[in-house]
């Protein structure tokens, strides 16, 4: 099992990763003396297909232990679901000194994390991430969260969990669609870190989807690092930590424009398209960089499908986002692997320019 450090300021904690360590889970926990009223919170389906092995790690728990399984979809991913997590929570008696376990996805880990943000003004939470988007992103900086009025995570708070517990077989189930969408993420990494990762990725895409472990379990590794030092650097996001919202502004506007019919990392792959074709039309990226680095997006273009977009109505929603200053709206942007720039802006002219050509190439 591999110790993975996440250096933030009076918030320090590991991620672990490895496979079959999912056993190790209360081990951690009591290593780490965290509190030992425990409420676990799987995903449904997660918990449907596991449930054997749960319910085993259970019997061994010794202290306050209870079960509340949830559904994760981007439309429960509100105050609906938090409401019947609080009241589960004090229909046992938690109180102050609880600690919740999120075992699921990224819209798990994002619900969870915040239900621990505000339940009796703070209680510990672990990640136990069972997507591979979760395990190379959300698990990961404390960003948590849900959805309201048709904007994503526009209600959230920072939360750093205690640890992570990253299982690498808990990915064997998780079917293609959700692989791809976690490669949206790892393809972000892809375009923010360095020419070897991404050659990496562009070399590994078959055995991403094919779930070889060894390539898993190092993409898992790398992103972690990667996102690690970028939020022990920035934990609330007040400068670089917005790096890792490549692609972000447009994906977000893309789910809530196809009422949340495509799923977040494939909305990423596109948004990334057009964030590069943005780079272009703003000058950051002359056209022969901007077709190299286009080879990545279009070796995994077959993989996503998405409807007819309006652009006006995806402007619109794009003005909303949390990450807008003064009512422009901010962009992450690329002159180069690893060479980044943030908040920058753009005419709206622009925007559905790139919007246009991002899609294009999903057409
Ligand atoms: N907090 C952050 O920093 C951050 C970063 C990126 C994304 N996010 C959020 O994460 C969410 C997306 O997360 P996600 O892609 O993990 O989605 P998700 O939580 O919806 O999980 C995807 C699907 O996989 C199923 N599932 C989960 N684990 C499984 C397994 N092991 N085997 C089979 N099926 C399994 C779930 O039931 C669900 O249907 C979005 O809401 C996004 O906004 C948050």
């Amino acid at each position: 099992m591999k110790k993975i450090k996440i250096p933030i300021e009076q918030n320090t904690y590991d991620v672990y990763l490895g496979c079959d360590i999912f056993d190790q889970l209360f081990k951690i926990a009591e290593k780490l003396k965290l509190n030992k009223n425990i409420m676990m919170i799987p995903d449904e389906k997660f918990y449907n297909i596991r449930k054997a092995e749960i319910d085993h790690l259970i019997k061994t728990y010794h202290g306050k232990l209870n079960i509340h399984v949830i559904q994760a979809t981007e439309k429960l991913k509100s105050f609906y679901t938090l409401q019947k997590i609080f009241t589960e929570l004090l229909n046992k008696e938690y109180t102050r000194d609880t600690l919740l376990v999120a075992l699921g996805g990224g819209i798990i880990g994002d619900i969870v994390g915040f239900a621990a943000s505000i339940f009796s003004r703070g209680v510990q939470y672990v990640q136990v991430p069972t997507t591979l988007l979760a395990a190379v992103d959300s698990s990961v900086g404390g960003k948590t969260g849900i959805n309201f009025g048709n904007t994503k995570n526009i209600i959230g708070a920072f939360k750093q969990p205690k640890f992570v517990l990253i299982d690498s077989d808990f990915l064997d189930t998780l079917p293609k669609k959700e692989i791809i969408s976690g490669l949206g993420e790892v393809i972000k990494y892809a375009y923010l870190t360095n020419q070897n990762f991404y050659n990496y990725i562009l070399s590994n895409v078959d055995n991403i989807l094919e779930k070889k472990k060894d390539v898993l379990e190092k993409i898992i590794e790398e992103s972690v690092r990667f996102k690690g030092d970028v939020v022990a650097n920035d934990e609330k996001e007040s400068g670089t930590r917005k790096m890792l919202n490549l692609g972000h502004t447009f994906a977000h506007a893309f789910e809530v424009e196809q009422n949340y019919k495509i799923k977040h990392g494939h909305a990423v792959i596109i948004g990334i398209a057009c964030a590069l074709f943005l780079s272009n039309k703003l000058n950051l990226l002359n056209d022969k960089k901007l077709n190299s680095l286009l080879e990545l997006l279009i070796q995994v273009k077959g993989l996503i499908k998405i409807s007819d977009v309006d652009y006006k109505k995806s402007i619109s929603i794009m003005k909303r986002d949390k990450k807008n200053r003064d009512g422009k709206i901010k962009f992450v942007l690329l002159k180069d692997i690893g060479g980044i720039l943030i908040d920058v802006e753009a005419s709206d002219r622009d925007i559905k320019y790139a919007l246009k050509m991002g899609l294009s190439i999903f057409r």
